[in-house]
This record gives C-alpha cells, sequence and structure tokens, in this order.
C-alpha cells in the first residue's frame, strides 16, 4: 500500500446496510454509523454525519436504494403469509396498506425522494445523484419491487466506484499544476471523507505525492464547524502529508509572508459562467489570493456543475443553526442575547478562479463559454 492508499471508507455497503463514519465525532472517535430507510440517510445528511458534495450525493443514492429495499422486503413479507403484524408489514405506511404491490411500492418510494431531496439545499451533487437514481427507477419500473431494488442497489455501488474513479483523474490533472515543493493552502474538508474516497482538493494533494512531489498543506481551520481542523488535519496526518493548520483568519498574513504558493478547494455548486459556491470563507481566500498574485483552483467534478443556475446569486445557500458559531457543544463563548447569522457557504465570482480542475482536465479562467464546451456530451 503506497502512504496515499485510501484509510478511510466514508461510506460502505456492509451485511446489507449502509454504514457512514460518523464526522460529527472526528478526529475524536472514529465510528460507523448504521442505515436502513430514506428517512435515516436524509437525517445523517441534514445533522452532518456524513457530508461534503460528492459524499452527500452517494449517502442520498444508498438512500434511495435502501428505501427501495424496505419496500420490496415489506411487500415480500406481505405475499408470503406473514403476519400481518410483522415488523416487515409494519415498515408500510398504513396509509398504503390494502393497495396494490406497485401503488405501495412508487408510493413508498415518492416520500423516500421527497425527504432526502429535502436534507440539505447547497450541494448540486445531491439533487444530480437523486435525479440519477430516479431515472434508473424510471427504467426498471414495470420490473417487480425486489428488482428494481437490487437494479437501484447496483447504481448506488456504481456511483461511488465512480466518485473515487473521478477523483484519482482529478488528482492526476490537478497534481500537474502544482510545484515540486509547493505550499498549498485548502479551506474546509474536500477530502476522502467528503466523497467516496480520494478527495477532490486532498485528493490533488493526494496524487502529487504519488507522483513524488514534496508538498505541504496549510489547512485553514473553518469556522465555525471546523472541518479543516477537524477532518483535514486528520487526514493529511493519517497519511504523514506533511501539514500545518492555522485559523481563517491567518490566511492574509501567510500569503503575505509569501508562505503560500497555491489554493486549491472543493466546490459545492459551479454555476453556468463558473462562479463557485463552497464553504464559507472561500470567498476571503479568493479575494486574497487574487491579492497576492496566488492561484486560486477549483477541484470539480462535472457532477457539481449546475448548467441550470445561471450564475452564483442562484445558488441557494444554506443557513445552519447559530448554536455553531454561538460555541461547541455545551460551551458558550458568545455573550448572551447576541443576534447571530450562520450562512454555511459563499459565492466565489469566476474572475477570481484560475482554474477548475475536472476529471476531463483543467478549465483555465472558467466562464459560460467554457463551462459549456467542457459539458458537452453530459447527460443532464
Ligand atoms: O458543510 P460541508 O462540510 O458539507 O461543506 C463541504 C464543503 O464546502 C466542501 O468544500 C465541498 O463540499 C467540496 S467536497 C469535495
Amino acid at each position: 500500500m503506497s502512504s496515499t492508499e485510501m484509510k478511510v471508507e466514508t461510506l460502505r455497503w456492509f451485511n446489507n446496510r449502509l454504514e457512514m463514519v460518523d464526522q460529527r465525532i472526528l478526529p475524536a472517535a472514529f465510528e460507523y454509523l448504521s442505515y436502513y430507510t430514506a428517512a435515516s440517510v436524509a437525517e445523517g445528511i441534514r445533522s452532518m454525519v456524513v457530508r461534503g458534495a460528492p459524499a452527500i450525493g452517494v449517502a442520498a443514492a444508498y438512500g434511495v436504494a435502501l428505501e427501495a429495499l424496505k419496500l420490496s422486503n415489506a411487500l415480500e413479507g406481505r405475499h408470503s403469509g406473514l403476519d400481518p403484524e410483522s415488523s416487515a408489514f409494519n415498515k408500510l405506511d398504513s396509509r398504503f396498506r390494502g393497495n396494490d404491490d406497485a401503488v405501495v411500492f412508487n408510493a413508498g418510494m415518492e416520500e423516500g425522494f421527497k425527504v432526502l431531496v429535502a436534507s440539505r439545499p447547497t450541494a448540486v451533487n445531491l439533487f444530480w445523484a437523486l435525479q440519477r437514481m430516479r431515472k434508473v427507477w424510471e427504467g426498471v419500473a414495470t420490473q417487480s419491487p425486489q428488482e428494481i431494488a437490487q437494479r437501484l442497489l447496483a447504481e448506488a455501488h456504481e456511483i461511488l466506484a465512480e466518485d473515487i474513479r473521478i477523483n484519482k483523474a482529478m488528482g492526476a490533472h490537478g497534481a500537474a499544476l502544482l510545484k515540486d515543493g509547493a505550499r498549498v493552502l485548502t479551506h474546509c474538508n474536500a477530502g476522502a471523507l467528503a466523497t467516496a474516497g480520494w478527495g477532490t482538493a486532498l485528493g490533488v494533494f493526494r496524487s502529487a505525492v504519488e507522483a513524488g512531489k514534496k508538498i505541504s498543506v496549510i489547512a485553514d481551520e473553518t469556522r465555525p464547524f471546523l472541518q479543516g481542523a477537524r477532518l483535514t488535519a486528520w487526514e493529511m496526518v493519517q497519511e504523514n502529508i506533511p501539514v500545518t493548520l492555522i485559523t481563517d483568519n491567518m490566511a492574509g498574513y501567510m500569503m503575505a509572508q509569501g508562505e503560500i504558493d497555491a489554493v486549491v478547494v472543493g466546490t459545492d455548486r459551479v454555476a453556468a459562467n463558473g462562479d463557485v459556491a463552497n464553504k464559507i470563507g472561500t470567498y476571503m481566500v479568493a479575494v486574497l489570493a487574487k491579492r497576492h498574485n496566488i492561484p486560486f483552483y477549483v477541484a470539480c467534478p462535472l457532477s457539481t456543475i449546475d448548467l441550470n443556475i445561471a450564475t452564483g446569486k442562484d445558488i441557494p445557500i444554506e443557513e445552519r443553526s447559530v448554536e455553531e458559531v454561538k460555541g461547541f457543544r455545551d460551551y458558550h463563548w458568545a455573550a448572551e442575547g447576541v443576534k447571530i447569522r450562520n450562512p454555511s457557504f459563499d459565492v466565489t465570482p469566476a474572475e477570481l478562479v484560475t482554474g477548475l480542475i475536472t476529471e476531463r482536465g483543467v478549465v483555465l479562467q472558467p466562464d459560460a463559454q467554457n463551462i459549456r464546451k467542457l459539458m458537452r456530451g453530459v447527460q443532464g
């Protein structure tokens, strides 16, 4: 195993259930939580057990498959003469009982999609994955619930495997942009934990190290949820990739000192004109990078590009609980009674982006025309 080989399976299919690393408690503890239904997966996404745009998409795909499996098992129980009071039968919503199988199955699936679609608003990968799962479902809708469920599960496995392949391709393209010895700043966590594996921005770092480059990473702490301090720093330490943690407000100083050669971040949604939504604070970093003439790259799988959104202004920005800003867990450092805001993402205008690193290559100076060209032939 090379030093950059993945050591973490962020999501995995294990014993007929989805398991996800509980990212809320990392790095203090490493634990998997189990998921059996669309509703529980949606809650896992909402509460940030799983987070990061591609990982959210993969989780949602499994959520759809789990719902199909749950419904088909319950219907089978009904037909095999199981006691109607059995737990499998009771998993069916009482409103659906008495209807024929297809009606029960379809209604249950729609409920599953509804709860998943509402779990988080900004990362487009969630909606991309749900749309892909819906298309697959529509393609086999006349088959039995068991067959549909198996087809959906196979698709979820494929989305997971594809995500890792895409990250490795992006990694290779991105690694070529970094000089040997480069000191690279990143914001938030766009690593193995934010994807099915390897990562987008951190995938670029892993690929650079694999190619023999001696890079070092500067990780922004990423207030308020601390994805940088807790997750990026942990991932890099696990793999002996040199990493230095700074608080978010130190980035300008580090750039002014000449201690940063490039910035690479991930993204939750890129608009058709190249504007980039990513973790709150990314815009600040991009402005600073411009000021200091430092290249600012965004690692971006094509599934994160939303051609239905013309500019960044139309990207929905999640506002999370003020508790995240007030303090940490039970300890509150903010003055009681103070008004608090907690927008979780911001938008970096395309003009500040040096290049988008995608699985199809690097798009320098992304704009509407470049992005249209890049997306040619991609299924919408
Ligand atoms: O709120 P989070 O932790 O889901 O936000 C994650 C980010 O902003 C990541 O940078 C982005 O999803 C890209 S992950 C490859």
